[in-house]
Order: structure tokens, then C-alpha cells, then sequence
């Protein structure tokens, strides 16, 4: 079975679509196959594509993300993913209310998955301009080559 993840912001428009495509891209270049997704604590925007300055700043990194649609976390997501990593504290307080007794999915921090920078948060780059998103794929970029490690070892 392969492994799965899900990433889990507010809004699932910017930060946790791009580490979505962050993961996706350095699976795709060692060669992992894993299941990745992405989800929003929130419902205001279901349905939606990514943010435009999202989907900017994913194809400045040769990445395309316009075929993505935001979702709501379920209950079920956490029966479905092995790990659900939140993207801040807020998120991951969020999901540790909703989490279910017999939930599968490890719950985790995305910035524990970075040497050195556990318990940080991923900044919210909605209300902000274009550098909070090249900061926000910067981020997702990092802990995705944490995440990589991760999986390969097993
Ligand atoms: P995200 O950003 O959680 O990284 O997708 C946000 C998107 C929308 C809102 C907040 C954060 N909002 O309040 O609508």
C-alpha cells in the first residue's frame, strides 16, 4: 500500500495546495510514489480553485496547481490518510478538536519536518502580497524535502 498525506490549512486556497505541490514534485524527482492531498479546516471556499497569487507562484516554480479544488477536512480523512499535517498551530488545534479515538492519521506539524524549526508556524499569506507566497513555497519546499526523508525510510 503506498503511504498518503494530507495537508491541512485554513482555507485550503494557499498554503497547504502549494505544499501539496511541493510534495508532489519532490516525489516525482526521487521517484516515490505516495498519495498526497490537501484540505482547508475551514468551508468558504470549497470548491474553489487555488488563490491567483498561489497558482502564480507555483508556475514560477515550473509546478501547475489550477486543476485543484478546495476542500473541507472530514472525519473520514482521518481513517483514509496515514499522516494529516497542518500548516499552523491553529490548524493543528482545529484537528486535534475533530480527531476521532480511532483515527489512523498521524497528526503532525508541517515545520517539524524541518530541522530546527519545529513548532513554527507557516504564515498565513492571504491578507499579504506576492513575497508572503515566495516565502510560503520557500517553507513548503523545505519540509517537503523533510517529508521525502521520511517516506523513504519507510
Ligand atoms: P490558506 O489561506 O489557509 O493558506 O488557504 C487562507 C485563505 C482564505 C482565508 C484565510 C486564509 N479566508 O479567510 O478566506
Amino acid at each position: 500500500m503506498h503511504q498518503s498525506v494530507l495537508f491541512v490549512c485554513l482555507g485550503n486556497i494557499c498554503r497547504s495546495p502549494l505544499a501539496e505541490a511541493a510534495l508532489r514534485a519532490e516525489c516525482a524527482a526521487a521517484g516515490l510514489n505516495i498519495i498526497i492531498d490537501s484540505a482547508g479546516t475551514g468551508d468558504w471556499h470549497v470548491g474553489q480553485a487555488p488563490d491567483e497569487r498561489a497558482l502564480a507562484v507555483a508556475a514560477r516554480n515550473g509546478v501547475d496547481i489550477g486543476h485543484l479544488r478546495a476542500r473541507q477536512v472530514t472525519i473520514a480523512d482521518f481513517r483514509d490518510f496515514d499522516h494529516i499535517i497542518a500548516l499552523d498551530n491553529q490548524n493543528l488545534r482545529d484537528l486535534t478538536e475533530i480527531r476521532p479515538a480511532k483515527a489512523v492519521a498521524k497528526l503532525s506539524l508541517l515545520f517539524d519536518h524541518v530541522a530546527g524549526r519545529a513548532g513554527e508556524d507557516v504564515t498565513d499569506p492571504y491578507y499579504g502580497g506576492d513575497e508572503g507566497f515566495d516565502q510560503t513555497w520557500t517553507e513548503v519546499t523545505a519540509a517537503a524535502r523533510g517529508l521525502r526523508r521520511l517516506f523513504e525510510d519507510g
